[in-house]
């Protein structure tokens, strides 16, 4: 029985729709929130969470976050020649060993539930996490959801678990809900349900700790009227045999797939960085008049 979770799982082969025209030849995991791109805070949360193995679930334009993550030869010469310690040291800051990164073509952005799928060979037969890095989080700690999640599944290492967080119901049509039984247990879920249909304001955020068995549930599981396969009706039909908890989530939650929230990412990040915090409240009250 593994009890460590040494993998994540990082989608990233979204068309990005939602961004454009920005996000027309430029992945939209590249966007910076303050001086790191959301692909890169997701990165950090992963690594801070002990994560050994980080695969990336990739698609045709998306080229720019594996350089990413790779050396940048010349902009490291230059540094080094110019004994620019600290901007080298954020130049290389996401280098890890070779051989812990892998790049996976989805080849057909079919949805979260195909994504995540694609990263079967890889992952194996252990526990293994699924991060969405357009979900950001500001905390009052400063160790991650993810952390926090991997050590709730200490305590039951059987189970898989959700993150969630409480959203106005009226949106319930962004999100996955899910419905809460005894203590943590989830009930059950529903992928972008109409309010009427939804079972409670409780939404899914971008964070998963998953048992291997997904993989035969995605595999079964047939893409929806959007043509997506959606990890959320897997997961249901897991639920029948397999235990879910949910990990509730106070921290603050930015939705860096819609452009305000990526705005309001950038504000409160400024906001809390020691550099900007101070120039970014002067600027905020002159805009506010
Ligand atoms: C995905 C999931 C959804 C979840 C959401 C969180 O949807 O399918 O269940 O609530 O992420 O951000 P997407 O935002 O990719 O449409």
């Amino acid at each position: 029985m593994y009890k460590k979770i040494r993998k994540a799982v990082f989608p990233v082969g979204g068309l990005g729709t939602r961004f454009l025209p920005a996000t027309k030849s430029m992945p939209k995991e590249m966007l910076p929130v303050l001086n790191k791109p959301l692909i890169h805070h997701a990165f950090e949360e992963a690594r801070n969470a002990g994560i050994e193995q980080f695969i990336f679930i990739t698609g045709r334009n998306k080229n720019s976050i594996n350089d990413h993550f790779d050396h940048a030869i010349e902009l490291e010469n230059f540094l080094e020649f110019k004994n620019n310690k600290d901007m080298l040291f954020l130049s290389k800051d996401c280098l890890i060993e070779p051989g812990n990164i892998v790049f996976l073509r989805q080849q057909q952005p079919l949805g979260l539930g195909h994504a995540v799928w694609c990263a079967r060979n890889i992952i194996g037969d252990e526990p293994f996490a699924v991060i969405l890095a357009d979900d950001m989080f500001i905390e009052d700690r400063k160790c991650g959801i993810l952390t926090e999640m991997i050590q709730y599944f200490q305590s039951d290492t059987t189970a898989n678990i959700i993150g969630i967080s409480k959203i106005n119901i009226s949106e319930s049509k962004k999100y996955g809900i899910v419905k809460i039984g005894d203590g943590d247990i989830v009930e059950d879920m529903i992928e972008k349900p109409e309010v009427s249909d939804a079972p409670s304001g409780l939404a899914i955020v971008g964070r998963y700790i998953l048992q291997p068995d997904i993989f035969y549930y995605l595999k079964g599981t047939e893409a929806d009227k959007g043509g997506e396969i959606q990890l959320t009706n897997a997961m249901k039909k897991m639920l029948a045999n397999s235990k879910f908890r949910a990990y509730r989530t106070n921290a603050y939650r930015l939705d860096c797939g819609n452009y305000l929230g990526y705005l309001e990412a950038n504000v409160r990040f400024s906001l809390q960085n020691s550099e900007f915090s101070e120039p970014i409240k002067e600027m905020l009250k002159n805009i506010l008049g």
